[in-house]
């Protein structure tokens, strides 16, 4: 039995990997459980699955908690909650499913103690993919992508030399405007950027999705998972999320994964590897598909992608700000504090005016991350 932590159980990844342990119970032992507000839906988990530790955003939520269960697990809070529920002693395997810069302390601390890492979390690679992968090199430890894309590139490596790798191809659904010119994103609203065509995620990522930050997020995490040079990874539109991603190799031959939007696929593989094993869901129909729609990414259209490539080629703390910027950007917009089209131009700013620190610590990182919300926030008022 391999004993799992699920850091964001409540969110979609969360649940999702939930599901996948469920079908396999004989297989995976739900260890501890971390979450933020969400309360109802942690209950019932606990209730199904009994971990022995789970952590919340706060205090008082901790105490709420632990009033409404009849057996409560030790229940524990904040940033030193998700640390010990990430670093338990009987978890083998962490899925990293926090959204945000909050997945970067927990997750790194999970790597220092030995455990292996299934990252959905892909803003802890934007925000320090150098320390992380020091970290994953120095303790021993594997970091297998659950990011859909990333999955299929890896699963698309499997077998292979790195040194025949020409480029990959990430492929990018557009997202919720994609029909849209940008001059006439001024006038939508907040419930229409987090209608994603394909998949159905938490609303960050949904909101990143059709800025394509989220592309431009997987561009650098494919920089640092797969160490090759931004020049290397190129995006595609595919409208229909069928074709996960690519690679293609010296010889001209591409190989890619294709399935189903659906989550658990990578996430079991990540918690299986190298091994396959059943999973119950819809199955690809090619025939019922009839085509698969494949464009060129106008660049002018989506200026995120361009920052982000920017913010990786530039290295050093740009992509902890371009990360922080548009974090703050983001949770605005979803406060109705700052209309969807600004986005860009607020995280554009932001990176403008950072004086970058190359080989930054995690001190560095830190602050840099602090600085970029903060002159955010001034900017969006
Ligand atoms: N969803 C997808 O299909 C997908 C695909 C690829 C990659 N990813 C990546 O996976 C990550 C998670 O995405 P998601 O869509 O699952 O997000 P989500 O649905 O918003 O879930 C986020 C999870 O993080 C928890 N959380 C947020 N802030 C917290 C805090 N301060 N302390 C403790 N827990 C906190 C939430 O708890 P509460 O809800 O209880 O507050 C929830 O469990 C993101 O980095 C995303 O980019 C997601």
């Amino acid at each position: 039995m391999k004993g799992i932590s699920i850091l964001g159980s409540t969110g979609s990844i969360g649940t999702n990997t939930l599901d996948v342990i469920r079908q396999h119970r004989d297989l995976f032992q739900v260890i501890t459980l971390a979450a933020g507000r969400n309360l109802p839906l942690l209950y019932k988990q606990i209730e199904e699955f009994r971990p022995k530790r789970v952590a919340v955003a706060t205090k008082e939520l901790a105490d709420e908690l632990r009033i409404q269960l009849m057996h409560p697990p030790e229940i524990l809070y904040g940033e030193e909650g998700l640390i010990a529920c990430a670093t338990h002693g009987e978890v083998e395997f962490v899925v990293a499913a926090l959204v945000g810069f909050t997945g970067l302390a927990p997750t790194l601390a999970a790597i220092e103690a030995g455990k292996d890492i299934g990252l959905a979390n892909k803003e802890t690679l934007v925000a320090a993919g150098h320390l992380v992968m020091e970290a994953v090199k120095r303790n021993g430890v594997r970091l297998l992508p659950i990011d859909s894309e990333h999955s299929a590139i890896f699963q698309s490596l499997q077998g292979e030399r790195r040194e025949d790798i020409l480029r990959i191809l990430l492929t990018a659904s557009g997202g919720a405007f994609r029909e849209k010119r940008r001059e006439e994103l001024k006038n939508v609203t907040v419930e229409e950027a987090l209608k994603h065509p394909n998949w159905k995620m938490g609303a960050k990522i949904t909101l990143d999705s059709a800025t394509m930050m989220n592309k431009g997020f997987e561009v650098i995490e494919a920089h640092w998972l797969f160490s090759l040079p931004y020049s290397s990874i190129d995006v595609v539109l595919h409208y229909e999320s069928i074709l996960h991603s690519m690679v293609e190799f010296v010889d001209g031959a591409i190989i890619g994964q294709l399935g189903t939007p659906d989550m658990r696929i990578p996430i079991q593989y990540a918690l299986t590897y190298p091994v396959r094993i059943p999973l119950k869901g819809g199955r690809l129909n090619l025939a019922q598909i009839g085509q698969l729609t494949f464009r060129e990414v106008d660049a002018e259209r989506y200026p995120a992608l361009s920052l982000a490539y920017e913010a990786g080629e530039q290295g050093g703390t740009y992509p902890t700000v371009l990360n922080a910027a548009n974090e703050a950007a983001v949770q605005s917009v979803l406060a109705r504090r700052l209309p969807f089209y600004r986005i860009e131009e607020v995280v554009a700013k932001v990176l403008e005016r950072h004086s970058s620190i190359s080989h930054p610590s995690l001190t560095d990182i830190l602050e840099a991350d602090r600085w970029a919300r903060e002159e955010a926030q001034n900017m969006i008022g």
